[in-house]
């Protein structure tokens, strides 16, 4: 069996509680499976800028080229608010996007039966939830030029940015939303607001045209996207695979996340051209507030881990595993804080890591 070449980016804030976590399960794969790691891990955002003085150093980057896998904890905090723009933390990780040229971001929103009371909806509304959103992540505003803020003169300032997409961009994440949809409900709604921008309108025609060319199997509809935050909300049901462009995806995703209320336990995934590196990173910020606690709830980083091993390293059934155990331990009772409930049993950050490694383990003694 081949080594998997993974860089380890744990960031800012919590990011490095959780993925101290995820070293746990490497190290529990390492011991009892034929899977074997190499895992490098460096700087990203503000740990970056106190480390290289900016937040992505270029051998850092040249790492992650070289790595079969990136997993991500979080950038960002108070302690960088006074950097300069172009060196803010969040400027590393969106180079590190850019530059590695990956364009689709998975974002899952699921709601785990034993949490279905976590989420502020009724349980009626999001038992069973299971939504994707393809967000376009390398385009659009995040990116366009020109951008800037210019001095008008007489005390006025102008702020600009560009929304761009061309039709290659629009159809490459359309191909990836249709051709998840076909392993999932078959069904893609793409959002844009095709009534006020044109980038949206050639959105919404160029989806069109790649589903009559290429995926006519699969059902799509169109939504604006201020209509689909509100559909998510009345009814996030009707929804299977959501295709949208970087800045609405940033919105909808984390609206879609809150329905599972339970912004702890989300993973993503970000991918380029295939067998190109992927990017994994837990859907939830750094939280400074909670930082060095031990409250952080390491799961959403974990299964972003299992991901990886789906999607990168064609390891799915150690991401099966790793799943099976996620659910094992919550139905175990066991929570970290942002999703304690009552008569659940509150544990901490390393605590969660370790029922997960016991669950792994519990779970292949009863495999034997
Ligand atoms: C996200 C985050 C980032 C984004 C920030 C940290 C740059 O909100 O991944 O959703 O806006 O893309
Ligand atoms: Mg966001």
């Amino acid at each position: 069996m081949s080594m998997h070449k993974l860089v380890l980016l744990p960031g800012d804030g919590i990011g490095p509680e959780v993925m101290a976590e995820v070293r746990k399960i490497i190290g529990w794969l390492e011991q009892n499976t034929d899977a074997s790691f190499g895992a490098w891990e460096d700087a990203l955002g503000g740990a970056s800028i106190d480390k290289y003085g900016v937040p992505l150093a270029d051998e850092v980057l040249e790492a992650c080229r070289n790595a079969d896998a990136i997993i991500m904890g979080s950038v960002g905090g108070p302690k960088w608010d006074g950097v300069d723009y172009n060196i803010r933390p969040e400027a590393g990780l969106l180079k590190l996007r850019k530059e590695l040229d990956l364009f689709a971001n998975l974002r899952p929103a699921i709601v785990f039966d034993a949490l279905v009371d976590a989420s502020t909806l009724k349980p009626e509304i999001v038992k069973g939830l299971d939504i994707l959103i393809v967000r376009e992540l390398t385009g659009g505003v995040y990116f366009g030029e020109p951008r800037g803020i210019e001095d008008l003169g007489n005390g006025e300032r102008r702020g600009f940015n560009t929304q761009t997409y061309t039709t290659s961009e629009i159809r490459r994440v359309g191909a990836v939303a249709f051709e998840l949809a076909r392993k999932r409900q078959n069904r893609v709604c793409s959002a844009e607001k095709a009534n006020v921008m044109e980038s949206g309108k050639l959105w919404r025609e160029e989806i069109t045209k790649l589903h009559g060319e290429k995926y006519d199997d699969v059902e799509l509809s169109h939504m604006y996207a201020d209509n689909c935050a509100m559909q998510l909300l009345r009814n996030p049901q009707q929804f299977d695979v959501i295709v949208t462009d970087n800045l609405f995806g940033d919105i909808l995703s984390d609206e879609a996340a809150m329905l599972t209320g339970s912004l702890g336990m989300l993973p993503s995934a970000s991918l380029g051209k295939p067998g190109t590196p992927g990017l994994y990173e837990p859907v939830h910020g750094s939280a400074p507030d909670i930082a060095g606690q031990g409250k952080a709830n390491p799961l959403a980083t974990i299964l972003s881990f299992a991901m990886a091993l789906r999607y990168s390293l064609n390891r799915g059934d150690l991401a099966d595993r790793i799943e099976t155990a996620a659910q094992d331990v919550l139905s175990q009772g066991l929570r970290t804080a942002d999703i304690m409930a009552d008569g659940c049993k509150e544990i901490s950050t390393s605590e969660m890591g370790d029922a997960l490694v016991s669950a792994l383990t519990q779970a292949m003694a009863e495999a034997a």
